[in-house]
């Protein structure tokens, strides 16, 4: 992993600290408009990986499938959007992404949204691995300017509006998987570079320990706050 001096690092912090307040201020005013029960239908699309009830699934040795209840329909959109345009890729999602027109993902991102969101499931890792993953959800590191997810994913990690996704009670190997993407680049699909940011000064095992916990989190429907 490459590291960078730390003025490079005050500067980048700037950039996000600047990113938060210009982040929060758009509203998805299309999405007032949706209707659920097309976007339901939509979502036949989507269930053999998403499950029905959006709650998404993991199998041993393959690609996690993120759950998308309960998260911001402004969110869902735009990422929907960025896997039709390829600003996201991913050979498995980016085909259903094509076959929506804008209306139906509008309609189908509002869907998933009105769903209750995942709750939080046990780990199996172990305790000092969670604790880990807590200090750095809550509190980050500041020696190593990895800043404390909270801060921008919102009260109890659940969301904050359309740009900042919920995170709680994900599937711990989809937010391995997203953060190792950011890391590495292949997802780079962030605004401005927030999460990359973050990603890169994080370990392997600091990435393990922060998804584990996440996943053990429940917080409230985000697409209600
Ligand atoms: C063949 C399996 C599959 C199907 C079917 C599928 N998806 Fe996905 N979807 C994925 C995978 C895998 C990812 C994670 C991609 C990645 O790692 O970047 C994903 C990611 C997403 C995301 C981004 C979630 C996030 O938190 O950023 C959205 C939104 C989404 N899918 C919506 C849909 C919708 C709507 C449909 C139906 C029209 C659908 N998907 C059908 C596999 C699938
Ligand atoms: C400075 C603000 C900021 C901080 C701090 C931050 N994030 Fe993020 N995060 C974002 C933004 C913005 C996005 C959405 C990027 C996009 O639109 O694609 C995001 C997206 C994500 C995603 C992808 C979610 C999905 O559904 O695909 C994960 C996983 C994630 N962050 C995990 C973390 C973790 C873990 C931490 C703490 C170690 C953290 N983030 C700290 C701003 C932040």
């Amino acid at each position: 992993m490459k590291t960078t001096p730390r003025p490079a690092h005050a500067a980048k912090l700037r950039t996000l600290v600047a990113g938060i307040t210009l982040f929060a201020a758009s509203t998805p005013a299309a999405l007032m408009a949706a209707d659920l029960e097309a976007g339901k239908a939509s979502a036949a699309l989507c269930v053999a990986c998403h499950q029905a009830d959006g709650t998404g699934m993991a199998v041993p040795n393959g690609e996690p499938w993120p759950a998308l209840a309960g998260m911001d329909a402004g969110y869902l959109l735009k990422q929907l959007q960025d896997f039709k345009a390829g600003a996201r890729t991913n050979a498995s999602m980016q085909p259903f992404a094509q076959m929506l027109n804008d209306e139906q993902m509008r309609n189908v991102a509002a869907y998933y949204a009105s769903l209750p969101p995942r709750a939080g499931t046990p780990s199996q890792a172990s305790a000092e691995l969670l604790a880990h993953g807590e200090k750095l959800a809550l509190r980050g590191d500041w020696d190593r300017y990895v800043v404390a997810c909270v801060s921008c994913h919102g009260p109890g990690n659940g969301g904050v509006g359309s740009d900042f996704p919920r995170i709680a009670g994900q599937l711990p190997e989809y937010i391995k998987a997203q953060l190792i993407a950011y890391r590495d680049g292949s997802r780079a699909n962030d605004p401005i570079d927030l999460m990359s940011a973050i990603a890169q000064r994080m370990t392997d095992h600091d990435i393990e320990a922060v998804s584990a916990w996440l996943g053990t989190q429940s917080a409230p429907n985000s697409s209600r706050n």
